[in-house]
């Protein structure tokens, strides 16, 4: 038996008329009609229908794995299925033969699957076999394809870099392994090659790049996934412009090969505060438009109390125009007021509403002029902390837009938010890096290094498409003297950088190139291309939000004596007191 040169079921077309073909594929569906039996069967090129007429009882069932031998025939005229790719013909059986038997599957395999999405995970192998999961790895696989074209067409190497590596500071916990030869030492998982790739650089190899694995241990939302699948890049003498035009090209290529599309160049770019204040994020989607206006200077001395206290507690006031947005119900109004307080909010206002007579005339007029709302508009009002407020806006711009499907679906909207600022506050206050702590900051901005650390502009960017981060970078920094002192602002002691990043100080002494580069996420890039919301829905074997392989059953216990060996005693975690 070799099905390998045998015709895919779902690539017979009416071409193929009288063709003697022998197929490999699994039953999806079985139907008998007085005497009659016929049979979709599935491989991962599509279904065709099978007609058994002659060959005697069979007891194929769904899911069986078979081979059947017989003749493509065009079927007969009004029973063409057009919804089928193969809905032309049908292949009239001379032969079958059953090669494996199967249980009934724990859901059905079909596109519009209404299974729990756990029980999905478990039995993967079977939820792969959908169509529609299928297409999505397929196009996925078409994609990196393209990247790899690309690249290479371009000059850059592949390098794999390794796994077993020393921790890299990307804004995530690492994934640490236990070394048996070294007792009581640990290696991190990449949370990305960052440092490999500078150091490609100063080992001369000019162009890099790499479908790379990372790994990072971080809390899961719908866009993240703990082991991301990066196209990593680097370049030696670069500047931004370099990394803007070559990823433009890059996604124009892919654009055009996978799905045929000429997506416009050059890509818009927002500088990162404007998007903060338009758009409430700094991933907008510009697919629609809400923009956000800012009267906190128009209303310092409002009688609006609400509004009034959080300026006067140093916050901001935002609104934003819903257009047509006079229809909307108390009950959605109320609604809206609620995600916006599960987001932190302490309220929402809207215009018109109770806080319109506490407002003199030209604060009312400012905040229509700010939000831009013509006459049947309703403006959305937050009141709160400048990051409070730009999360609550961007969260509710998000929403307004679902809602009164204001998207354009058909649309690719692809932004670099550039320049981007090189330290940013972490939830607890302390200052932090805003992209990581090898990026440069702006030549002009030097000066405000050590007094106003906040205002220093960084070279670094972000690419965004349909809302989506997409991509990330920045041009490094090449400088010994200038690293050591960004660690230091970081808050780094001279011991602890000399441990922790050693080896690049000591590389950037042997003669290093300015150079820059950028990381994109095939599994966000991919989100953006099929419109799912669910990160899940475009890796083959993903985790679920708290970190389970539901298939394999990891993570797991070990072997005590397999800890032994790596000299690890387990403390189980303490109960709290009941
Ligand atoms: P960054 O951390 O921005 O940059 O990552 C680059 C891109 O990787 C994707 N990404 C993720 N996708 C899914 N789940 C996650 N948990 C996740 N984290 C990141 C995003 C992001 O834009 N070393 C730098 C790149 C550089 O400076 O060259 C880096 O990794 O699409």
């Amino acid at each position: 038996m070799s099905g390998f040169s045998a015709p895919h079921c779902g690539s017979l077309r009416a071409s193929d008329d009288g063709r003697e073909v022998e197929l490999y594929g699994w039953v999806a569906r079985r139907r008998d009609h007085g005497g009659v039996t016929f049979i979709d069967l599935r491989d991962r090129w599509g279904l065709v229908q099978v007609v058994i007429r002659s060959i005697g009882e069979t007891e194929v069932r769904n899911e069986y794995v078979v081979r059947v031998k017989g003749k493509v025939t065009r079927r007969p005229g009004g029973s063409e299925n057009p919804k089928m790719a193969t809905g032309e013909i049908e292949v009239v059986a001379s032969d079958l033969e059953i090669i494996s038997e199967a249980k009934t599957p724990p859901f059905e395999i079909q596109d519009d699957v209404n299974a729990d999405e756990a029980l999905r995970l478990k039995y993967r192998y079977l939820d792969i076999r959908r169509p529609k999961l299928a297409q999505t790895l397929e196009l996925r696989h078409r994609v990196v394809q393209s990247i790899h074209r690309y690249m290479d067409a371009h000059e850059f190497m592949e390098v794999e870099t390794p796994m077993l590596l020393k921790g890299t500071p990307e804004g995530s916990r690492d994934f640490i392994v236990p070394s048996r030869l070294h007792p009581g030492e640990f290696f991190a998982l990449p949370q990305s090659p960052q440092q490999l790739k500078q150091l490609l650089m100063v080992a001369g190899i000019g162009r890099y790049y790499q479908i790379a694995r990372c790994l990072r241990d971080e809390d899961l939302r719908a866009d993240r996934v703990v082991e991301i699948t990066q196209l990593d890049v680097e370049m030696s003498f670069c500047t931004e412009e370099d990394v803007f035009t070559l990823i433009e090209g890059l996604w124009s290529k892919v654009w055009k090969d996978v799905l045929g599309i000429e997506i416009p160049t050059p890509f818009p770019r927002i500088d990162m505060q404007e998007s903060l204040l338009k758009y409430g994020t700094d991933k907008p989607d510009l697919r629609y438009s809400l923009e956000i206006g800012d009267v906190s200077d128009a209303l310092r001395e409002t009688g609006a109390t609400v509004l009034r206290s959080a300026l006067d507690a140093g916050g901001v006031v935002r609104c934003f125009a819903v257009p047509g947005g006079r229809d909307m119900s108390r009950r959605e109004l109320d609604e809206l007021a609620l995600i916006a307080k599960g987001a932190g909010a302490k309220g929402l206002a809207w215009i018109p509403g109770p806080l319109d007579r506490h407002m003199s005339e030209g604060e009312m007029a400012a905040i229509k002029a700010a939000a831009g709302a013509g006459a049947d508009d309703l403006i959305l009002v937050v009141a709160d902390r400048r990051r409070k407020a730009e999360t609550v806006m961007g969260l509710l711009r998000r929403e307004i837009a679902r809602r009164r499907k204001l998207i354009r679906h058909d649309e690719w909207n692809f932004l670099w938010i550039y320049p981007m600022y090189l330290f940013e506050e972490d939830d607890q206050g302390k200052l932090t890096y805003g992209h990581h702590p090898f990026t440069s900051p702006w030549p002009e901005d030097m000066h405000l290094l050590a007094e106003r650390p906040y205002e220093v502009r960084a070279r670094a960017y972000d690419c965004v498409l349909n809302g989506f981060e997409i991509s990330g970078g920045s041009i490094r920094i090449h400088q010994p003297e200038l690293q050591e002192r960004v660690f230091e602002i970081l808050g780094m002691s001279r011991e602890k950088i000399r441990a922790q990043f050693g080896h690049l100080l000591e590389a950037f002494e042997y003669g290093v190139p300015p150079h820059g580069g950028i990381a994109a996420g095939i599994d966000r890039l991919m989100m953006a291309i099929t419109g799912t919301d669910n990160i899940r829905d475009v890796v083959a074997f993903p985790k679920t939000q708290s970190h389970q392989d539901l298939m394999l059953g990891a993570p797991s216990p070990v072997d005590p004596a397999q800890l032994a060996e790596l000299h690890i005693q387990v403390v189980p975690p303490q109960k709290a007191p009941s």
